[in-house]
């Protein structure tokens, strides 16, 4: 396994943007920006034993923050915070404060807000060894949010084609924190409409929504829905082609287990991805919002050609105290960890 650092033409909030390129012995080479820790390229050798990129994004780090993809911004292969998904009305409370959040998506807050973590400049932590540690220091107030947020996010790639994604971080009042990485994934060989892959959950359970997106609270069983991804089944089988999936589903674990989230094969390329993550949910989304011009090799993206499975707390469980907490105390320690595992079929 080898780090290597490459600095690229562009400066952004004064500080520079580099590539982060992980490489193994099994010819798997991952791309990451400190900027947004976006993971650009995830390129595997396929079972026909050739090199394919599992991942949309860009050739040229500018397709990042070019006005066209700002414009429909489907946050391709970037880390989420402070809150991934939707709170409802961007409110909360905490020990007794009332707090409002930038309302970026109707009057909920999706994703952080305006300007989350997937739009900062990381800070590259020195000891590249094989892996990449990058820190953001998120400032009380950034999008409404209480207390200073230092945040960690270590990359590494193992010998067995793991790429592990590891995310720490501390505060100095109680905030409310929730991240989680949205990749956006095509496992066939010439990329196209993501309903032939065949995909399976460990979920019992998905959670009910308003007709905003924002989960309710109410938790629903899977079985006899089309939701119900307790055995492989194509993504399309039994899909709404208009709507796809946008929804969360309640993983069957102990809370804080390393469990099997997901696991999606593909047959024209053979490879078969499995995520696994000590995060309660995983929010299972099918791209109905995908338009971007001019993706890799100038390819444009459409909606239903990628997947994205999003690690993560219950979406806006801050508001809903049954759910898992998502307040961080001073003195605590938030933990994720989150590894894509590549193997072929
Ligand atoms: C959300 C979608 C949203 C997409 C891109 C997903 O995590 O669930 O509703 O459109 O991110 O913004």
């Amino acid at each position: 396994m080898k780090a290597k650092l490459i600095k690229t033409e562009h400066v952004i909030d004064g500080k520079e943007i580099f590539a982060v390129e992980l490489t193994n012995n099994q010819g798997t080479y991952v791309k990451i920006y400190n900027y947004g820790a976006i993971i650009s390229n995830f390129v595997v050798k396929n079972a026909l034993g050739d090199s394919q990129d599992i991942v949309l994004g860009f050739d040229d780090f500018s397709g990042y923050i070019n006005d066209d993809y700002l414009a429909a911004y489907p946050y391709l292969g970037a880390v989420i915070g402070r809150y991934a998904n939707r709170i409802k009305n961007g409110k909360f409370n905490i020990s007794g404060k009332a707090y409002q959040l930038s309302q970026n998506i109707g009057s909920d807050t999706l994703h952080g807000g305006y300007i989350g973590f997937d739009r900062k400049v990381w800070d590259i932590l020195p000891a590249l060894g094989p892996s990449l540690t990058l820190q953001y220091v998120s400032p009380a107030g950034e999008e409404g949010f209480p207390g200073n947020l230092t945040i960690q996010l270590t990359f590494k790639l193992t010998a067995e084609n793991e790429l592990i994604l590891d995310y720490k971080a501390e505060t100095n009042e109680p905030t409310a924190i929730n991240l989680t990485h949205h990749g956006y994934f095509n496992l066939a060989t010439n990329g196209g409409n993501i309903s032939n892959h065949t995909h399976r959950m460990p979920a019992s359970y998905y959670l009910q929504q308003d007709d905003n997106y924002v989960v309710t609270g109410v938790k629903i069983p899977v079985e006899g829905s089309q939701y119900d991804f307790l055995g492989p089944k194509l993504i399309g089988s039994n899909w709404d082609d208009q709507e796809g999936y946008d929804q969360t589903f309640v993983l069957d674990k102990e809370p804080g287990e390393l469990t099997l989230a997901s696991e999606t094969t593909e047959e024209s390329s053979g490879l078969k991805l499995s995520i696994y993550t000590t995060e309660p949910v995983a929010h299972f989304y099918t791209a109905k919002y995908l338009a971007v011009n001019n993706g890799k090799k100038g390819k444009n993206y459409g909606p239903f050609e990628a997947f994205c499975v999003e690690t993560q707390h219950h979406p806006n469980a801050v508001n809903v105290p049954e759910f898992p907490t998502t307040v961080l105390l001073p003195g605590e320690i938030y933990k994720q960890t989150t590894i894509y595992k590549i193997e072929h079929q």
